[in-house]
């Protein structure tokens, strides 16, 4: 007997919806996409190109049919967040698992006006969503196991690599580390050591190659822990441990160099440069994919 197709409403149709949504649609489910701006809805529908004809879109949550799960991928402030999953929450029956792909704030904060938070878990997809394997899935403190299983058993099911974290910390994994690289490239920078290129080229071309092959603790075992320590001992002194993000940083946004989106961040982007980074950047992304499963990892630890 076939089996009966997924169904699955994503709130939220900016840059990480759409590709959430593609990535439903390539894999059969019966997606649903919704916003409350029109005109954002109208750029996904034209992002979407083929897919849009088997995606539905909507401005509200009405639901003619009850879906399996809902995954909110709406802006990242946790009261348009909270106001979000209430409005899912009304409109669905209590066997619907709700997600939410939160980069970073606490699932407990996010649920902690549900009903039945037993059935919302975090899954923290990566942009673009459609090509990029690995999804954090992040229990709260009232999340069911049950709910878990199912998420990853359907995040398998659309060809992802679901990691289960054992516990909710703010930024979760990966942008805990992501931030913390940050934090070291914006110090460095605002000391004048290097220029934003040969930062970006070292960074890319030293442990960015790495990284895409081998995870840092398997890099670090390969490298020898012995060795990692005696650098550890005299490196963290010297290390940025700054409490506020960095004064460049805060510069920057204050005067609207927001990145490539405004034609000017660390770099100055045009219309056609962007246009150019961008053409290739998913076939590239799906070659190193491909190169980083192929790779094979020592035994289990
Ligand atoms: N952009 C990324 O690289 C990235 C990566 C991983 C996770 N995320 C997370 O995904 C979420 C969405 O990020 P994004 O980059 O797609 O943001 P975005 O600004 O592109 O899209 C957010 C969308 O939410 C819509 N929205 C706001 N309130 C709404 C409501 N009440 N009902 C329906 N729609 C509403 C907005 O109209 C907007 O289109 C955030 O939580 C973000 O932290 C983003």
């Amino acid at each position: 007997m076939q089996e009966k197709a997924l169904r699955a409403v994503v709130v939220g149709a900016g840059t990480m919806g759409t590709t959430l949504a593609k990535l439903m649609a390539v894999n059969g489910v019966k997606v649903t996409v919704v916003d409350t701006n029109p005109h954002v809805l109208e750029t996904s529908r034209q992002r979407l190109a083929t897919h849009a004809a088997t995606t539905c879109f909507a401005t509200d949550l009405k639901m003619t049919e009850v879906p399996d799960f809902v995954i909110e991928s709406v802006t990242e402030n946790v009261e348009v967040k909270q106001k979000v999953v209430a409005q899912i929450e009304a409109s669905v029956n209590d066997a619907t698992i709700i997600m939410t792909n939160t980069s970073g704030i606490p699932i407990d904060e996010i649920g902690s006006i549900m009903r039945v938070p037993q059935r919302f878990v975090g899954t923290h997809f990566f942009n673009p969503a459609d090509i990029v394997p690995t999804v954090e899935v992040v229990p709260g403190s009232h999340t069911e196991v049950e709910t878990v299983e199912k998420a990853c058993g359907w995040l398998t099911q659309l060809g992802k690599r679901p990691a289960v974290l054992k516990t909710c910390v703010p930024g979760f994994v990966a942008n805990r580390i992501q931030h913390a690289v940050m934090r070291e490239c914006l110090s460095l920078l605002e000391k004048g050591v290097v220029e934003a290129e040969a930062l970006d080229d070292i960074v890319q071309y030293s442990i960015g190659v790495r990284l895409a092959l081998n995870g840092p603790l398997c890099q670090r075992d390969l490298n020898g822990l012995d060795t990692h320590l005696h650098i550890a001992r005299y490196l963290y002194p010297d290390l940025d441990a700054s409490q506020q993000p960095a004064a460049l940083l805060e510069e920057y946004v204050a005067k609207g160099r927001l990145g490539a989106k405004v034609g000017l961040g660390f770099y100055r982007w045009s219309d056609e440069s962007l246009a150019r980074h961008q053409a290739h950047e998913r076939s590239k992304l799906k070659r190193i994919i491909e190169l980083a499963a192929q790779d094979s990892h020592g035994d289990e630890p």
